[in-house]
């Protein structure tokens, strides 16, 4: 045995594993999603993700700042309307009184320049078929005329003090348009996280109760097949050349493969989002005493820093923000 042969002497004490740790996860690494709802009187857990609420505007604040004093880098706002406010256009997510334009307000007025600000730019809680762009006459996604939908709801996020948007919907042209749309209404500072390689996942499960979806079927035919590597990059290049100001791949965990060549290939920050499914299976297999739950957290987040990415969008920003700081 070569004495070079010895790796175990970088691991012989928690000095020297700190010492020689090669990623780390920091509290502004962590990105927190966040639900606010209409029609609730008080925080409604989500049973499919059990510590995970829909806010009112009223908790939604207290909860975002406490958020933010944990450390968190980022908030990223949903929108829960009331079933009978969605429509086949999704009107909701472009009224300025609409819940989630309301809950960015309010956000931005307690919290400032403290945090960043991050709105989901999709229309698929606003409609009543649950779609994210508006249907053609044959029940299709249309994608060109999702973009007019887009543009409008970017200015009103904007308008609304979102520092940072994310267009999910997986329209082609969707970076551009809404870039052109920002600019055009004088908002050269608000910026794009573009989901540029969102996959057709069963794990956003939860998700849909988590907005109350109203889709059935699926969303296959406008985002990605698991099946696809190159695509993704391609999503990644054409989203770049659109403007996007940092890109994200989705779902975290099933796809570090993608995030990895992702960030390899990208000059802009690299986001991951750890789903829903991702949080609800740790969070089941925990309960069920299988897992150390706490262990497994921060190794799922330290595995998607380490596969490349920046930025790490998770459930359990706040409360592994407040365990690392
Ligand atoms: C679409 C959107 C979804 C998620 C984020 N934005 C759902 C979907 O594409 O079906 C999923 C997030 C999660 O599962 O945690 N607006």
């Amino acid at each position: 045995m070569y004495p070079e042969f010895r790796p175990r002497r970088l691991r012989t004490t928690p000095a020297m594993r700190r010492l020689v740790a090669e990623t780390s996860l920091e509290p502004r690494h962590l990105v927190l999603p966040m639900f606010v709802a209409d029609g609730i009187d008080a925080p409604r857990e989500i049973s499919s993700m059990p510590g995970v609420f829909q806010h009112t505007q009223d908790s939604l604040r207290a909860a975002a700042t406490a958020a933010v004093e944990s450390g968190v880098g980022g908030l990223m706002l949903f929108g829960v309307p009331r079933p009978e406010d969605k429509d086949a256009c999704g009107s909701g997510a472009t009224d300025p009184e609409g819940v989630l334009n309301r809950g960015l307000r309010a956000l931005r007025d307690e919290l400032g320049d403290a945090t960043v600000l991050m709105a989901d730019t999709c229309l698929d809680e606003f409609t009543d078929h649950g779609h994210c762009g508006v249907l053609t006459g044959a029940g299709r996604v249309d994608n060109d005329a999702t973009l007019a939908r887009y543009a409008e709801m970017a200015v009103a996020q904007a308008e609304s003090g979102a520092h940072l948007l994310g267009p999910s919907g997986m329209m082609d042209g969707q970076v551009a348009t809404i870039r052109e749309a920002l600019d055009s209404a004088g908002f050269q500072d608000v910026g794009q996280l573009a989901y540029a390689a969102k996959y057709a996942s069963a794990f956003y499960g939860p998700f849909r109760e988590a907005v109350g979806s109203s889709l059935e079927g699926d969303r296959r035919t406008y985002q990605q097949d698991p099946a696809n590597r190159r695509e993704a990059l391609r999503e990644v290049d054409l989203d770049l050349a659109e403007g996007a100001d940092l890109v994200m791949v989705k779902p975290a965990m099933s796809y570090l493969d993608i995030l990895r060549e992702v960030a390899d290939r990208s000059d802009v920050p690299v986001a991951a989002y750890q789903i829903s499914g991702e949080y609800s299976m740790i969070t089941a297999a925990a309960q069920n005493g299988w897992i150390d739950r706490d262990a497994a957290v921060l190794e799922s987040l330290m595995s998607i820093r380490r596969a490349g990415a920046d930025i790490v969008l998770t459930y359990w920003a706040a409360e592994a923000a407040g365990r690392l700081s």
